[in-house]
């Protein structure tokens, strides 16, 4: 059984065998919560650590503060330090997980932030309708473990957000475009204050559907006339209700009210047209749709990453172009047919992937440097820091040479 001893993470000394962590357990350093603490660098981690480390007594080598045991013997007592040499059989660093484990260990913490996420949100919406004080702690504390969760696997976060059921669908959908909000200001290079704020401001975006019958919102059909003017009240009827928190930051009230507005005008509440429409407002519009159409609902399936992008790239006036293009950069993903530009100058098409959205696969045809066609040679983006990256778009009608035919490099085989 385990003997379970709770030390400031400034006491922790190699030897040790940990446990878990105190509090936020996706906060820790650690993707393996449970390992003998061997490794230097895992103890430097560990110390920077703000919290309670839980040490597992009876299978560490050395003791915990306050704590005799058997095994103090073998690897030293108090006295000694963080550095001091552990015996040869224990000096070995911890097993580490297999790639397989390690997935499964993401998806595992992903899924668990989710859960916790739709019952923060569920609570807000909830507070938010009844008239109470949000409670601004808790989510800010969200908006930071989806940020921690984002720096460690991001994909890993976004699978386990496509995966809605009906009945969650808005609370999903929030957190769902406050991980792409945070995942976009990032990308945008916006100061951390800016970037919990737009994070906020994506979990609240959708809050006056409270003020929608469920009848109307998770109707399977097409909506009527009447069904679809209610509809589009909702974000009139969520600043009405976030303007009841005095604290609410005045950009979270304004993607609120404008995250349908469209680029061409088009759009409501007030028909706001491109420049016009604020910044973090665009953001919301492209993080909203984006998350709709890849998820699955009363009356569609949801789309593939890159065929929503592939149509939102397609549909003019819809959105800031050029946002859009950094949205595509943030998560990595263009659509089927675009020319990109890259850093090594070069001008590519984007091929179809075939469902693998997160390797863009690429056909290199024309070097702007020397203003040439090059013969197709086909490239794929893994991320990696060395490789070629995109850096821009190109539209279409100012290719300067032919552009191959997407219709000759049909998609791969999805092989996982
Ligand atoms: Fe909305």
């Amino acid at each position: 059984m385990a003997a379970l001893k709770t030390v400031p993470a400034a006491e922790v000394r190699l030897g040790m065998f940990i446990h878990g962590f105190e509090g936020s357990w996706w906060e820790h350093p650690f993707w393996r919560t449970r390992f003998l603490l061997t490794d230097l660098e895992d103890l430097q981690k560990l110390r920077a650590f703000q919290g309670g480390v839980i040490i597992d007594v009876a299978r560490s080598q050395v003791a915990a503060p306050g704590i005799d045991t058997p095994a103090a013997a073998v690897g030293g007592g108090e006295e000694a330090g963080a550095t001091a040499a552990l015996p040869a059989a224990t000096a070995k660093r911890a097993i580490p997980e297999s790639p397989a484990a390690r997935f499964s260990t993401e998806q595992a913490q992903a899924a668990a932030l989710v859960a916790g996420a739709l019952d923060t949100v569920r609570g807000t919406f909830e507070d938010v309708r009844l008239g109470r004080a949000i409670a601004h702690e808790k989510v800010a504390a969200l908006v930071d473990d989806i940020a921690g969760q984002l720096d460690r696997n991001a994909s890993a976060l976004l699978r386990v957000l496509q995966l809605k059921s009906k009945h969650q669908y808005t609370y999903l959908h929030s957190v769902a475009v406050c991980t792409l909000m945070v995942n976009l200001a990032r990308h945008l290079a916006m100061d951390d204050e800016a970037v919990r704020t737009l994070g906020l401001a994506g979990l609240l975006h959708d809050v006056g559907k409270v003020a929608i019958p469920d009848a109307v919102l998770d109707k399977p059909g097409r909506l009527s006339p009447e069904e679809f003017a209610l509809v589009r009240t909702h974000p009139e009827e969520g600043v009405a209700l976030l303007r009841e928190d005095g604290a609410m930051p005045a950009l979270a009230v304004e993607v609120c009210l404008h995250h349908h507005e469209r680029w061409d005008g088009n759009g409501y509440p007030h028909g706001l047209k491109a420049d016009d429409i604020s910044l973090p407002a665009r953001m919301g519009a492209i993080c909203d749709v984006y998350d709709a159409l890849t998820s699955h609902r009363a009356y569609k399936r949801a789309w593939l990453p890159a065929r929503a992008l592939g149509a939102m790239w397609s549909w003019d006036g819809h959105f800031d172009r050029d946002l859009l293009f950094q949205f595509m950069r943030s998560i990595n993903l263009y659509p089927p047919g675009m020319l990109v530009r890259l850093a090594s100058d070069r001008l590519a098409l984007v091929l179809d992937n075939g469902g693998r959205a997160t390797r863009t696969r690429l056909l290199v045809f024309h070097s702007l440097a020397e203003d040439s066609a090059l013969t197709p040679r086909s490239l794929v983006l893994t991320g990696g820091a060395e490789e070629d990256r995109v850096i821009g778009f190109i539209p279409a009608e100012e290719a300067p040479s032919a552009i191959p035919s997407l219709d000759l490099y049909p998609p791969v085989a999805v092989t996982n």
